[in-house]
């Protein structure tokens, strides 16, 4: 069987939680080589599985025998590693978000298209089994028109790391926005059919970057750098008319912790959050429905999303991300920090 070089740079947090466990059980997947700025955390990997270990990321690309390289670094060099790795010949997995501006996911874009390879970024949660069933359900004319909605990821307490690269705009290029916006806001306008997006307008606060009891994750850096949002909040619209809501918090004085998405459709709607719940009217009658789903696995969705990308290289499977569905989802990011900054809607 073609096993799957890979290569993998960041090798801390989401790549030994969610990527090595996933990758490890694939037969089909052999990791070759791991980067690290922190040499002992790829050692740690590497030595597992006899593979080699760098410091730097160009000594990777130029020296080990890959097929695909695998990003899980801090955000600002998801585009500069994966539009390298492109360039070398190297298909690319990365971890949301795609890029910190919409220059670089437009630069990653054109690459992958230049050198013919697969560019895929991390969607994990179109994978959740509500998820697909929501998809399945939506294009096959459930909802009828999905023509509104809102959706979010909002903490009451739940800062990562303040004061360490989560929290330096240089490094991750914002706050919730871009840690969990990406998230939510993708599976939104994926079950929604991928309109495009035209006009966004938001506003950003940055209320709790002193108060340290709010950094419940992560490593704290006491004297660090705290210079992104904390709450984001917004409105997109779509070139087909729909419009979405939007709503992201690290920390807000809110009754507990929600991620959800909730649309309206012309026959059916559907809010998706701890449980997913459809509403419609049959006979007459108002109905909710609560369909069910076995527990556990696919989890978060990594699992399956490393699979698709590991199938799309080996065996043609089309992808189910495209790259401009990814130049679009962070010029929504930056539009809503420019409409914060301006005052206005911004046009796309
Ligand atoms: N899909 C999800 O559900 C999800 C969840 C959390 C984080 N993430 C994303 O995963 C990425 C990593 O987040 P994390 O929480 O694992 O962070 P982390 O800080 O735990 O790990 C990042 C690792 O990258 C290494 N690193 C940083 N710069 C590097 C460089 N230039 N070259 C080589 N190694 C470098 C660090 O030393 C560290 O080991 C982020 O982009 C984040 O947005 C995704």
């Amino acid at each position: 069987m073609k096993k799957l070089r890979l290569g993998v740079v960041g090798t801390s947090g989401m790549f030994g939680g969610a990527h090595w466990p996933a990758l490890k059980q694939m037969n089909d997947v052999e990791m070759v080589a791991f980067c690290d700025i922190v040499v002992e955390k790829a050692r740690f990997f590497a030595d597992q599985v006899g593979a080699t270990c760098y410091d730097n990321f160009e000594a990777m690309l130029e020296q080990a025998d890959m097929d695909a390289v695998s990003i899980c670094t801090s955000n600002v060099f998801h585009s500069k590693y994966a539009i390298a790795a492109l360039e070398a010949g190297k298909h690319v997995i990365c971890e949301k978000p795609d890029a910190v501006s919409s220059v670089e996911a437009e630069k990653m874009r054109a690459a992958a298209e230049r050198n013919g390879l697969t560019l895929m970024v991390i969607r994990n949660n179109r994978y959740r089994y509500q998820a697909q069933w929501l998809k399945e359900a939506a294009k096959d004319g459930y909802f009828g028109e999905l023509y509104t909605g809102r959706c979010g990821w909002i903490r009451r307490r739940g800062i990562p790391g303040a004061g360490g690269w989560y929290t330096t705009k240089e490094l991750s290029g914002g706050g919730p926005l871009i840690d969990l916006g990406v998230h939510m806001i993708d599976l939104a306008i994926w079950i929604m059919g991928n309109p495009k997006p035209v006009a966004v307008s938001g506003a950003t606060y940055c209320k709790f970057a002193s108060d340290l009891s709010c950094n419940l994750f992560g490593e704290m850096q006491k004297d660090g750098i705290f210079d992104v949002e904390d709450l984001a909040s917004g409105y997109i619209r779509f070139d087909n008319g729909a419009t979405l809501q939007i709503e992201f918090s690290w920390a807000s004085n809110i009754e507990q912790e929600r991620n959800f998405v909730e649309l309206r459709g012309t026959k059916a709607g559907f809010t998706l959050d701890r449980e997913l719940n459809v509403f419609n009217q049959q006979y007459g009658a108002l109905c909710n429905v609560q369909p069910q789903f076995p527990a556990g696995k696919p989890g978060y969705g990594h699992e399956a999303n490393l699979k698709h990308f590991v199938d799309v290289v080996l065996r043609g499977t089309e992808p189910d991300f495209t790259p401009t569905q990814g130049l679009h989802m962070i010029q929504i990011l930056e539009a809503v920090y420019k409409s914060a900054q301006v005052g206005r809607e911004i046009l796309l």
